[in-house]
């Protein structure tokens, strides 16, 4: 990449680009925050890579690809769960936090993917799920075995309303009521995900102390920190009181609720206090699955800097179609919380994001100033394997090829998550070099020109602006430390911001339409003096051809990052 990087400098203003061999292989950050300027990639174990031939991704994959993670700028891994499970819910259904499924690997397997991550300085983040274990969970097994086991409070049991009635109205998220019937003992246990998948009592002072010790178990083994799964399930409410009703359906057919008795109760925040007390015995990150579009509902989760350092922020995964005023709003709100930001624009549970904000058109154009958009933001990104192909969601056309049980309750109103976790595309052979078997989710026709190999030969692939603007951001210290100041807020079509620190400043411009339109960017008003610019990354020019900044004439889509004469 850096070849290809200086070969694209023209004459024009080489003196104000970053010296390539000054460029910092790692974040220079303060080790104690080093997730401040990381860039994290959301890995879904099944569908990254197989080395074993069944079709399934595991961890001796992802090992085998670590070089390719490493070449992308990516500074931490999280990987979706890995742990033992009878994969109802594709690992979020966890009958043992303390090892590895078999279909993944092993402890060693585990082991050696850490200290091989080490050695390229790429951190390891699990995910824990904190909310409910799998129902053949050894504790949700003594739990159920009868009403006076040492375990029946680890698990939300009541007595049903009367025959055959659960004790209220609360529904699960994945489809049906929130409650199953043990016929054995004659009681109702309370899940908010699937049957499979019993809610853990947080109420109960040994189920707390059990997890924050699985949380342990594995800091010591050398994880960086954990992605908290579904936080705000943890607690209900102890009266079970019903939902009020909302008017309309669900994608069930189910009347919609208004979840105030069963979602983001406030004992959520003392569980997330612990847990982060154990993380910072071990100097660890977390970052929560903290679903909001509210931004004081999703500031609550920093706590006091006490509670989860990287609540991921779905800000602009509300946003569903790429406009300018909208991510202004988004990114405005999120800095006036005075929070550090949180930039995700899709993960496992999302339709990719190719899709999403693509016009049906131009989505490989949009793609790209998706990334520039996100990366060049103050704030922390979390990607998602894959954006950095644009691969697009390939969703199962017919029921019968459903794997995801969310499809198979709410077909066809719901196509379940199974077309955003098609394996990873890294070359035209077969299966898109996934596995050498069938895998288990379809490769789409579009892996035989969207793969690893194929992009990372054209020096204008949306793969190569990945690298690019990883490296940038770790060189540039106005993209690393910068504040966010806002330009040209009323554009209905460009997105325009300054990074700047004290010294250094670099103009972000991303044209999110598809005509050409000339960004004004009115910086004098702003009090910034300098005129000109030098360019660092561009997608229809030149990197090193300088810029006039008082009007900048860019092409449909253009993404320009320009770097302002230093003061
Ligand atoms: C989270 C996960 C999702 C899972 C659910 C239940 O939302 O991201 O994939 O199905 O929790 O654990
Ligand atoms: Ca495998």
């Amino acid at each position: 990449m850096k070849k290809t990087l200086l070969a694209a400098l023209a004459a024009a203003c080489l003196g104000a680009l970053p010296s390539l061999a000054e460029t910092p292989t790692k974040a220079p950050a303060d080790p104690h925050e080093w997730w401040k300027h990381a860039v994290f990639y959301e890995i879904y174990p099944r569908s990254f890579a197989d080395s074993n031939g069944d079709g399934i991704g595991d961890l001796n994959g992802i090992t085998s690809k670590l070089d390719y993670i490493e070449e992308l700028g990516v500074d931490a891994i999280w990987i979706a769960p890995c742990f033992p499970s009878p994969q109802v819910d594709f690992g979020y259904d966890v009958s043992d936090y303390e090892q590895i499924d078999p279909m993944y690997g092993t402890l060693a397997d585990f082991d050696r993917l850490l200290a091989e991550g080490r050695k390229r300085g790429i951190r390891v983040i699990l995910d824990f799920v904190v909310n409910h274990t799998s129902d053949q969970h050894q504790w949700f097994l003594d739990s159920k075995s009868s009403r006076i086991s040492p375990k029946r409070d680890w698990f939300v049991w009541r007595d049903g309303k009367g025959e055959g009635q659960p004790p209220n109205n609360w529904a699960s998220t994945f489809g049906g009521p929130a409650w199953k019937l043990d016929a054995t003992t004659g009681q109702w246990y309370y899940h908010n995900f699937y049957p499979e998948q019993p809610d853990l009592n947080w109420r109960n002072p040994a189920v707390e102390a059990a997890m924050l010790d699985q949380t342990r178990y594995w800091y010591k083994r050398g994880v960086a920190g954990f992605r908290l799964d579904a936080v705000d399930t943890l607690y209900e409410d102890p009266d079970l009181k019903d939902n009020p009703i909302l008017p309309g359906t669900d994608n069930f057919g189910r009347p919609r609720q208004d979840e105030i008795h069963n979602k983001k109760l406030p004992g959520v925040h003392d569980a997330l206090k612990k847990l982060r007390k154990a993380a910072d015995e071990y100097g660890a990150v977390l970052l929560g699955e903290t679903w909001t579009s509210d931004i004081l509902e999703l500031k609550k989760y920093y706590g006091d800097g006490d509670e989860v350092q990287l609540p991921m922020d779905f800000m602009f995964t509300m946003v569903n179609k790429l406009s300018a005023p909208d991510f202004r709003k988004q990114i405005a709100a999120v800095e006036g919380a005075g929070v550090w930001p949180v930039y995700v624009i899709s993960n496992h549970d999302i339709v990719r994001a190719w899709n999403r904000y693509g016009d049906g058109v131009h989505n490989d154009d949009v793609a790209k100033v998706m990334a520039a958009l996100y990366l060049t933001l103050r704030g922390t990104p979390i990607m998602y394997y894959g954006e950095e192909l644009a691969m697009e969601n390939n969703d199962p056309k017919r029921r019968e090829d459903v794997k995801d049980p969310v499809a198979q309750l709410g077909w066809p109103l719901e196509k379940g998550r199974d077309g955003e976790r098609t394996p990873m595309q890294w070359d035209a052979t077969a299966n898109g070099g996934f596995s050498n078997a069938t895998p288990w989710l379809p490769v789409p026709a579009t892996a035989s020109t969207k793969n690893v190999a194929v992009l990372s030969k054209d020096p204008s692939s949306i793969l190569n602006l990945y690298r690019k603007l990883t490296a940038l951001r770790r060189s540039n210290p106005a993209l690393r430390e910068g504040e966010y100041l806002p330009l040209a807020e009323s554009d209905p079509n460009v997105l325009a911001y300054l990074r700047r620190t004290k010294q250094d400043a670099v103009l972000v411009a991303l044209n999110m339409s598809a005509a050409p339109h000339t960004l004004r960017a009115g910086l004098a008003a702003k009090g910034v003096k300098e005129s000109g610019a030098c360019t660092l990354l561009a997608t229809h020019r030149a990197a090193g051809s300088s810029l006039a900044l008082d009007s900048i004439a860019l092409q449909p889509f253009e993404v320009v990052v320009a770097e302002l004469a230093r003061r």
